[in-house]
């Protein structure tokens, strides 16, 4: 089954401040790929669960025509309301109902999206819509963050991880799709050329306010503040201190 979980208007607005684009390798990674698979003069790239827009985005600089898609009427508000390029378009779907023509679609992308689909119905979908020859890149990115600044690097993510697992008390039994690394993911797409890249380590500079707003924005974070309001802001707050 499908799960929503990011339907609220704060959270989407969280979302938006301070989730982070694909990291440079990520994308050097996904762009080397598509080349050797002769699939970068792409007409219509589709990006699945896109959240506010940050990959979309990243794609639009890159192909024709891309179309971010998402079952979050608030995520996809706020992803239109960001600045964007004009060849760029946001629907409301879920991703295992895609409003295209069957082999209509030439890249389909997924950035940390992917593990909240019905991963089934999902990857039929994602292989009726797309084109024969054409290229998926399904991609997240891990919860064992590294904070690194001058000689205090250790330190910061002892405080980072530390705030970080109390949060994931609070994760959806999904994330365990994320803290195997995707296997599951993988495993299910039904395309004989597939890869699996693992270690791709991008270095994404942040503010302080900037982690925060990053732990803030993450749904095992959001569950925590419905469970116990005082609590989940008293965490961020003593972590921001630290
Ligand atoms: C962690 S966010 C990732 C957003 C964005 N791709 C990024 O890289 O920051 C996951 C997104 O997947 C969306 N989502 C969850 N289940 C979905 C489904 N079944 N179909 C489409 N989108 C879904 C959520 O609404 C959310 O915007």
């Amino acid at each position: 089954m499908a799960t929503q979980m990011f339907e609220g208007r704060g959270h989407a607005a969280v979302y938006q401040k301070y989730r982070f684009a694909p990291g440079e390798e990520l994308q050097q990674t996904i762009l080397t790929y598509l080349k050797e698979k002769r699939a970068n003069t792409a007409e219509l790239v589709v990006d699945v669960g896109c959240g506010t827009g940050q990959g979309t985005r990243f794609l639009a600089e890159h192909f024709k025509k891309v179309v971010g898609t998402d079952i979050s009427e608030a995520q996809i508000q706020e992803a239109r309301d960001a600045p964007s390029l004009p060849n760029v378009s946001y629907l409301v779907c879920p991703a295992e109902e895609l409003p295209f023509e069957d082999a209509s679609v030439d890249v389909l992308t997924s950035f940390t999206a992917a593990h909240w689909f019905d991963i089934e119905k999902f990857m039929r979908e994602a292989n009726r819509v797309m084109k024969p020859g054409g290229c998926v890149a399904i991609s997240t990115y891990t919860v064992d963050m590294s904070l690194r600044y001058g000689n205090c690097s250790e330190k910061l993510t002892k405080v980072f991880r530390e705030t970080w697992d109390l949060i994931l008390k609070y994760s959806h039994n999904r994330l365990k799709i994320v803290l195997e690394d995707y296997k599951e993911v993988f495993e299910a797409l039904p395309f004989p050329d597939k890869k699996r890249i693992t270690d791709i380590f991008d270095k994404i500079p942040m503010t302080i306010a900037g982690v925060v707003g990053y732990m803030e924005s993450a749904s095992p974070y959001q569950a925590f503040m419905k469970n116990d309001p005082k609590a989940a802001t008293s965490l961020l707050q003593e972590t921001e201190k630290k």
